[in-house]
């Protein structure tokens, strides 16, 4: 899998550190709350195993997996709802575990409808943000980097299934989708 990265962008040690500060800072916000702690399948179940495990107030699990992308590297802007929650969320504080935030469609599409079912509050915990790429005015409440307008892989991030299980985050050279 190495081969067909670019670089590597983001180690294993630097995001464990990060990680470690935004469980510190949700700890923090939400004591006595129970969040629920919302994975937006399949891409951010790396980070929320990790960042759930940092964590150390009371919480709760749920998930929801949502398409937008299919095998391609630019956002359609359609979003379709894969699987939703198992539980109502009326009155709960929720707090969505995202990979990454590019175009913002998904999570401005997804906010939305979760609002319309009265939860007390939606917040937006993101691993990356390509916040250059933005097209509809999302701004996440907690995130562990900024990066460029690459498209990158690993960490739970895939591009086309694949590469999900590579431990650290990396730039996917170019050659690897443009002839595909
Ligand atoms: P948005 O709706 O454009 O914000 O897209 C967000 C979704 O697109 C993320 O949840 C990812 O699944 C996918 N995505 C966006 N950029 C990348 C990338 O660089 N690598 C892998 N997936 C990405
Ligand atoms: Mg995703």
């Amino acid at each position: 899998m190495y081969r067909d990265l670019k670089k590597i962008l983001i180690s294993k040690e630097e995001i464990d550190k990060r990680i470690k500060d935004l469980a510190a800072e949700l700890d923090r916000d939400y004591q006595g709350k129970r969040p629920l702690m919302v994975a937006i399948l399949k891409g951010s179940i790396m980070f929320y195993a990790d960042l759930l495990r940092a964590m150390t107030i009371p919480l709760e699990l749920d998930f929801m997996a949502i398409s937008s992308y299919g095998n391609k590297t630019k956002s359609s802007g359609e979003v379709r709802m894969i699987k939703d929650l198992d539980r109502s969320i009326e009155g709960r504080h929720i707090i969505i575990v995202e990979d990454i935030v590019d175009s913002g469609y998904t999570l401005s599409y997804l906010k939305r409808m979760l609002y319309s079912r009265h939860p007390e509050s939606v917040k937006i915990c993101t691993l990356l943000d390509k916040f250059e790429c933005r097209e509809v005015p999302l701004e996440p409440d907690y995130k562990g980097f900024d990066i460029g307008n690459e498209f990158v892989v690993g960490y739970g991030l895939d591009y086309a299934e694949k590469y999900r299980n590579l431990p650290e985050i990396g730039i996917l050279k170019e050659e690897v989708y443009e002839n595909k």
